[in-house]
């Protein structure tokens, strides 16, 4: 009897959160992204701190670690997470379908119509089955935070149509679909993590890169000689909110509650300040000299990246492509 008692004993303190009242839980949590304190990812992340903050009443702190300070780039932080090392994470989609192969299909260039589009997607049932697929990585996605619709940049020239493009090198993330399309448009990309983006760009290993206006305007990359900023909007970048799931289940239930709640609370809010801030930023980034294009020919890029949809037919049906490029 004694023996069954012990056993009973030792299981239920092997589940972390049995017993331990919300009240009583007390955490320092780390959060990290690879960008600065100025893009929208930490303007976001300070609000979702101060939150949890202020709605635990101190006993759960969130502390930021922003530009890489925990991991050489995304990947690597997205394994911190994985292992527990690292709790909290925003990041882009780039290198996220090695550990979640379904997420790639966000990443197909010109799939998303617009900001409204991306919206009924991302906060619908395909959205939430995303989110939902990353538990067999260990990994709980709260919500989907903003990157934004991505632009090329290089130090070359103008790039108005997919032919000025042709033979610019390029990094893109380390991510498969976004290689394969700019392979397909004829440009020379190479994958990297982005912490070394500035000194390649600098020293012009590669002419340019591709991302949101945001990321751009916070990396200031025209000191990096990236004078030539063309509105491509060739992707739309989400970018997972990722936690630990050994930092999640080892809450308890309300902790758990209040976590999923801000964090989509905040996905709101840190997408609607992106997209009122990029207009802005388009008029600073100008006066700092770039020369910005915006009557790209988009459809010359869009017709170049086609066939990269049928290139991963194998892992992406053309039903599940459709429900999300016909979702209205
Ligand atoms: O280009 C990237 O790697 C990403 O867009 C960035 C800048 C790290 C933000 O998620």
């Amino acid at each position: 009897m004694k023996r069954v008692f012990m056993l009973v004993f030792a299981a239920l303190m092997a589940i972390p959160w049995i017993g331990t009242a919300a009240a009583e839980y007390k955490a320092t949590l780390k959060l990290a992204s690879a960008v600065n304190m100025d893009h929208p990812y930490m303007v976001g992340s300070q609000r979702f701190a101060d939150l949890i903050k202020e709605r635990t009443k101190g006993r759960i702190t969130v502390k930021l670690y922003p530009s890489n300070q925990l991991g050489k780039g995304e990947r690597e932080m997205t394994e911190g997470i994985q292992q527990g090392a690292i709790d909290l994470l925003v990041t882009s989609t780039g290198p996220l379908g090695g550990f979640s192969p379904s997420i790639n299909i966000l990443d197909f260039p010109f799939m998303f119509r617009d900001f409204k589009h991306v919206d009924l997607v991302l906060d619908g049932k395909i959205g939430q089955k995303l989110l939902d697929d990353f538990e067999k990585a260990n990994i709980k996605a709260l919500a989907f935070w903003e990157n934004g619709f991505r632009n090329l940049t290089n130090s070359r020239g103008p790039v108005k149509n997919v032919a000025d493009g042709k033979g610019l090198k390029i990094r893109t993330m380390e991510n498969k679909v976004h290689l394969a399309a700019w392979k397909a448009a004829g440009l020379n990309p190479t994958p990297m993590a982005w912490g070394e983006v500035f000194t390649a760009l600098q020293q012009k290993v590669i002419d340019g890169q591709e991302n949101p206006i945001a990321v751009f305007y916070s990396a200031k990359l025209w000191d990096a000689g990236q004078k030539y900023f063309s509105l491509t909007k060739h992707v739309y970048s989400p970018s997972p909110f990722l936690m630990s799931k050994k930092t999640f289940d080892a809450m308890p239930k309300e902790d758990q509650q209040l976590f999923l709640k801000t964090g989509l609370e905040v996905a709101k809010f840190q997408r609607k300040l992106n997209r009122d801030a990029e207009e802005a930023k388009l008029k600073e980034m100008a006066k700092s000299g770039v020369i910005v294009t915006r009557d790209v020919d988009r459809e010359s890029f869009k017709k170049a990246m086609g066939p990269v949809y049928s290139e991963f037919s194998a892992q992406f049906s053309k039903a599940e492509i459709d429900a999300i490029m016909n979702a209205k």
